[in-house]
């Protein structure tokens, strides 16, 4: 029998320690080091399996009959574009937010959905009453679904119920946090006790075929609260996003064993739970104010769908030692890249300037398409002269200042003319495959051209 042997695990990322120390080296957090038994809990390590015998397994070869994972529709069109087509069957789902962006929200609408459908769901509440599910699902109007609602938080008595019932579709743990197994000695939402819960319920899932969701709390670093190691054990991430002040919500695919992993679900929070947003670029382009320098609208790609989103930059002399540069939904490294480009081959001088650049609408930008409209808008506010507001731009800007051709830019021009946009700027025979009617193409081999239309204050171009 392999000796038992104690690590330490850090509460916050999960990185095991062969000793106790202050501070993780993983994450640079302070006392968030705890003793861990690896081969303890559901699903304990070799030592426990050494002593039996092993069964033998069958072996398959590559070829021979793909059986199709067998799905069910969410009844809420958003979340089945972002799981790929619905919810797979036996699989296991973590979905990640910060505290109150939602999740429970969605969760609920979920439920009710399904049910009225037919399907029967439980619905595992560990962090409110039964009371305070009932008043969310009548906040929803909702109050009449056939949904089964329990407060609980040990596994083995939520597994006993489950046990208990004709099997369900859909089993939802809210959240894993709350979770623990008697089988491991830890305190509710450490690493071990969330790993272990985790486990069995994802092995439930496994064994009867029903869909569990786990829901999980996401820390403001953007990691997963302790339980970033549920992450590689689930078949599907989906994480929901958003910011306090604006009432768009976006459910994005992390990581998904069946389906495509860049898709994006788009919803909008209202009194009476969330509403589905079917055409997003209306959405973020709405509040859209068209006479103001320092605005772009970039044509962006999420998956296979076309969002339009205002980007907006901020240029004023500085009176720090070191400007100010401030980034909300963009990859603050990329900016660092694009004021370089602009600097080193464009001659626009930014070094004595603060810069703030923001997605509009608490969006979050993440493809290098966006690097043109960016340099638009920050030269834009600079100059002090609005962009034309009939004009779109996307393409990726490399070191050397050459505007990179993008993919799918077919789809991003059709998206723009749909919503009423004449012009765009785009890098050169990017769209030479298409002939889009009403659609002005203005093609920039070299980001300084860009930069000298824009300076050139001329409004009909750019
Ligand atoms: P919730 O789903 O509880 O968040 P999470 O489970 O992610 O922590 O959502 C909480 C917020 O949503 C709360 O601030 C109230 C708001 N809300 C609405 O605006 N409309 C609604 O219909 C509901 C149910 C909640
Ligand atoms: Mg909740």
């Amino acid at each position: 029998m392999a000796k038992a042997k104690i690590q330490f695990i850090c509460q916050n990322c999960g990185t095991v320690h062969t000793r106790w120390a202050g501070k993780c080296d993983g994450c640079g957090e302070w006392n968030t080091l705890s003793e861990d038994n690896p081969l303890a809990g559901i699903g304990g390590g070799p030592g426990k399996a050494s002593a039996a015998k092993g069964r033998e397994v069958a072996l398959y070869s590559l070829d021979g009959e793909i059986e199709e994972a067998p799905r069910f529709h969410s009844g809420i069109s958003e979340l089945d574009r972002a799981t790929g087509g619905g919810f797979v069957m036996g699989s296991a789902i973590l979905l990640g937010g910060e505290p109150g962006i939602g999740k429970s929200t969605i969760l609920m609408q979920v439920s009710v959905a399904l049910a009225k459908s037919g399907r029967s769901v439980v619905y595992v509440s560990g962090e409110e009453a039964v009371a305070q599910v009932r008043l969310r699902a009548k906040r929803l109007g909702a109050d009449s679904a056939p949904v089964l609602i329990a407060a609980e938080t040990n596994v083995e008595d939520i597994l006993a119920t489950l046990k208990s019932i004709p099997k369900p579709s859909l089993v939802i743990l809210d959240s894993v946090q709350t979770l623990w197994t008697s089988s491991v000695d830890s305190v509710p939402g450490s690493v071990s006790q969330v790993r272990s819960s985790a486990q069995a319920m994802i092995r439930y899932a496994k064994q009867t075929g029903t869909t569990v969701i786990l829901v999980g709390h996401v820390t403001k670093d953007g990691q997963i609260a302790g339980p970033r190691v549920v992450e590689h054990m689930v078949d599907a991430v989906l994480y929901f996003e958003g910011d306090g002040r604006h009432n768009f919500r976006i459910l994005r695919t992390v990581k998904n064993r069946f389906g495509p992993t860049d898709e994006i679900g788009v919803f909008e929070m209202t009194a009476s739970g969330l509403k589905e947003v079917a055409n997003p670029s209306e959405l973020f382009l709405g509040e859209r104010n068209k006479v103001s320098p320092g605005a772009a609208v970039f044509a962006g790609i999420e998956g296979t769908r076309p969002v339009l989103v205002e980007i907006q930059a901020l240029v004023a002399p500085s009176t720090l030692g070191t400007p100010r540069r401030a980034v909300v939904g963009w990859d603050n490294a990329r900016l660092s890249m694009v004021l370089a480009v602009l600097e080193a081959h464009c001659g626009v001088r930014l070094g004595s300037h603060d810069i703030y650049l923001n997605v509009a609408g608490g969006y979050r930008v993440s493809e290098p398409a966006a690097d043109l409209a960016v340099a638009a808008a920050l030269v834009s506010s600079l100059t002090g002269v609005a962009l034309p507001d009939n004009s779109v731009y996307f393409g990726e800007i490399s070191l050397s200042g050459t505007v990179r051709p993008v993919t799918q830019a077919d789809a991003r021009l059709k998206e723009a003319q749909k919503l009423g946009f004449s012009r765009a700027s785009l890098s050169k025979g990017a769209g030479k495959a298409s002939s889009i009617a009403g659609l002005e193409l203005n093609e920039i081999e070299e980001l300084r051209e860009l930069v000298a239309q824009l300076a050139g204050g001329n409004k009909s171009k750019g």
